[in-house]
């Protein structure tokens, strides 16, 4: 899906005005690193709080080598949209008082101090509008806001971090896979697992994605999309795919895996619950087998990255199950009553979107 920066932006000067527009290429915009204007740190000491964030040139960042993220992996992150707005009238951004709760449940987890909801919601705000020019014209993607927080300083014995950064940086995106809206192909994984009970599988940390490398360059040497992973205890109830949570559709009834502490308590998935039952679909959080999985009509994931993507088929044991797509299915309904929220197309009644 990734498309490299310098494919992106062939003639980037780091000279040059901010006010320029970006010459990239909107229409082959992916999901890959892009070197935009600025990104914003804060810093803070174990047993203190944040204070005194500043905006600063994008560039590299300096960590001392026994840092805690370093060695230890203490870091979680986060990850949220802006979409430009039509005729100029500024840019939306999607739940991100969500993203600031869920950044301070995972730092309690892993032993981090958290800025406050208001603290992270002002430097998510000002990096949109420090990277404005970043932001892709409507319906044709949107600007990828990724909060880090990082054990910064050094510790050489396992304990917490002595200083913490909390970094936001930002890059312009279009469809996460590289099957655009189309559906894609996932391969059901029995061996490597995401997430164990009594683990970090619900917390956004840094440490729940690289584990999963392996298991997705299998699925895609093998001409997958990506993986759906199982519990790891009785391997039969799904969890979630690499990057974002799972749904099913059976005779319009919708499921997902309830999140016990293995799932990721998606933004996206909590609002598609939502916009669903609205519709008067039931929806069921619940333990939904690899059974319910080969029976279901619909299959679709959700994620912010993602958005709704729909799920063409599934491979499980070298069975392969096809699933409704296209114009007429509830992944599609769902699809679009979210991302008009999202752009400002419609009325956003649920206040969900925050204007800048
Ligand atoms: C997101 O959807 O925002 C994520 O953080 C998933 C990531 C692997 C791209």
């Amino acid at each position: 899906a990734s498309y490299s920066a310098s494919s992106l932006q062939p003639a980037l000067d780091s000279d040059r005005s901010d006010d320029e527009s970006s010459d990239i290429d909107w229409d082959k915009l992916g999901f890959g690193v892009v070197r935009t204007d600025y990104m914003y740190v804060m810093k803070c000491s174990l047993g203190d709080t944040f204070s005194c964030g500043e905006l600063n040139r994008y560039s590299n960042i300096e960590l001392n080598p026994a840092s805690g993220v370093l060695n230890y992996g203490q870091g979680i992150f986060e990850g949220l949209k802006a979409y430009r707005k039509r005729d100029d009238r500024g840019f939306l951004l999607f739940r991100p008082e969500e993203n600031a709760l869920r950044m301070q449940m995972g730092a309690e987890r892993m032993c981090m101090p958290s800025p406050t909801i208001d603290q992270f919601v002002h430097a998510v705000k000002q990096i949109v509008l420090a990277n404005k020019r970043w932001v892709p014209p409507q319906e044709r993607g949107s600007l990828y806001i990724r909060p880090l927080l990082i054990g910064s300083g050094p510790v050489l014995g396992l304990a917490p971090a002595p200083e913490y950064t909390f970094l936001v940086y930002a890059a312009p995106v279009g469809t996460y896979f590289k099957e655009g809206l189309a559906p894609i192909n996932l391969l059901v994984q029995d061996e490597i697992h995401r997430a164990t009970p009594g683990g970090t599988g619900s917390v956004k940390t840094i440490t729940n994605y690289a584990p999963v490398l392996k298991a997705q360059m299998i699925a895609k040497s093998k001409g997958f999309t990506d993986v759906l992973y199982l519990d790891s205890v009785k391997k039969k109830y799904l969890e979630e795919a690499s990057s974002c949570n799972i749904f099913i559709v059976k005779d319009s009834v919708i499921s997902t895996p309830i999140t016990q502490g293995t799932v990721l308590s998606g933004i996206t998935r909590r609002s598609i619950i939502e916009i669903a039952r609205d519709y008067g679909y039931q929806v069921d959080e619940r333990l939904v087998s690899i059974e319910d999985l080969m029976d279901a009509d619909e299959v679709f994931c959700t994620g912010t990255a993602v958005v709704v993507s729909p799920v063409g088929s599934i491979t499980y044991h070298g069975q392969r199950f096809e699933y409704k797509t296209g114009a007429e299915t509830v992944s599609q309904r769902l699809h679009k009553s979210l991302t008009s929220i999202q752009m400002g197309l419609v009325e956003d009644m649920k206040g969900w979107t925050v204007q800048i």
